[in-house]
């Protein structure tokens, strides 16, 4: 039952904890359990269970996400994804602009509303003002609409051709946790389906992706177990403070927005997400030492850059926390706070680094008394 918190102090806390769960249940449906990257015989069959069109696989030749907020965030993550793994050009808008500034239409272009309740009305306009554009008038230009979403029976998959679910079971606390976590392995499976029917990935490269996609359950599993003290210590530490800054470059620049986002909304706190880089050019003007700044910063490409910028930030005297893989003392000095999280690629990284920032929101909104699980002023589905 969902609606039943099962001993946990709040269905927040609850949804993040059935994370590592929830993944298990979304690889269970979208990959074969057969593909086994130890059996060279099975390398040149298909791995995944999408069931799309094959010829939505062949002629997509542009993307585009809309959505809101959490789900929004998701799509970032995936818009570097789609680029980065499949080499599709991908767009993302907020759901919201969208309808009075819609990309210009293209051939061939697959757009994907994401939504966890599938009832979210700016996301439904959208998808209608895409309906609109692509009716007669514009019939030469191929496009396919497909629905992300954790409700079924939803507004949203009437509204589209293709619907893929998110299968981690009702979320009850306002605050998107297990969903959010959802939406991403639905995205990443369906990025590797591209890239793997568009030879972008070899199956020989596929297939240690795809071992590490199973073992996320126990790397969120481990990540929940060993972070949840450190993070007791620094919202205890933190728990009064006004403002906080979240950094992160490259795909974890989604992370640090949805981190920011999970901190005001549940403990009110004005948290900013930014680009490390982008933060250099004016906001670190913010920094001093009442401002602490969270750094995601697992190794990676962006790990050496990202550093620099934390440097920036400690010597204009924020206090620092760190969300890293990095366990070399030597390597992470800077971080007053580190918070680890398992060795995995960076292009999965977003699957662990999100997680000590959806406990962190939680523990300093119940440090400060607050109603988590109902926060101020929000519903968990903006239907008008
Ligand atoms: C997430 O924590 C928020 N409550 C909110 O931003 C939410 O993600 C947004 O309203 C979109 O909701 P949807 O996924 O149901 O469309």
């Amino acid at each position: 039952d969902p609606h039943d918190r099962q001993g946990f102090a709040h269905f927040m806390l609850k949804e993040i904890y059935e994370q590592p769960d929830v993944v298990r249940q979304c690889l269970a449906a979208y990959l074969k359990p057969g593909w086994d990257s130890d059996q060279d015989a099975s390398l040149s069959s298909n791995p995944f269970n999408l069931a799309l069109p094959d010829e939505l696989f062949a002629t997509v030749s542009e993307i585009q996400l809309v959505a809101c907020g959490t789900s929004r965030h998701a799509s970032l993550v995936a818009q570097y994804w789609f680029e980065q793994l499949a080499g599709i050009p991908t767009r993302v808008r907020s759901a919201s602009e969208f309808v009075s500034a819609p990309f210009p239409l293209a051939r061939n272009t697959l757009t994907i509303a994401v939504t966890q309740s599938g009832e979210t009305a700016d996301t439904l306009a959208a998808i209608a003002a895409a309906k609109r554009r692509s009716s007669p008038a514009e019939s030469s230009l191929q496009s396919w609409l497909l629905g992300i979403t954790n409700q079924s029976e939803s507004s949203l998959t009437k509204a589209v051709d293709y619907t893929l679910p998110t299968l981690a079971g009702t979320e009850v606390g306002v605050a998107a946790t297990k969903t959010f976590m959802a939406q991403l392995v639905v995205f990443c499976c369906l990025a590797l389906e591209f890239a793997f029917r568009r030879q972008a990935l070899s199956p020989q490269q596929l297939a240690p992706t795809i071992a590490a996609l199973r073992s996320l359950p126990d790397q969120i599993e481990t990540t929940l177990q060993h972070q949840h003290e450190p993070i007791q210590t620094i919202a205890q530490t933190f728990a009064n403070v006004k403002d906080c800054i979240v950094l992160g470059r490259g795909i974890n620049h989604a992370i640090a927005l949805e981190g920011a986002l999970k901190l005001k909304e549940t403990t009110y706190i004005h948290a900013e997400g930014y680009a490390g880089g982008e933060f250099m050019h004016g906001p670190i003007a913010l920094l001093d030492a009442t401002v602490p700044v969270i750094a995601i910063a697992p190794a990676g490409s962006v790990y050496d850059s990202m550093l620099a910028n934390t440097e920036k930030a400690k010597a204009n005297g924020a206090p620092l926390i760190g969300i890293t893989t990095v366990t070399e003392p030597a390597d992470r000095t800077v971080f007053a706070h580190p918070l680890t999280v398992p060795a995995i690629d960076e292009l999965l990284s977003p699957f662990l680094t999100v997680v000590p920032l959806q406990l962190l929101a939680y523990t300093i909104a119940v440090q400060r008394g607050l109603d988590v699980d109902r926060p101020r002023n929000i519903t968990k589905t903006l239907t008008r």
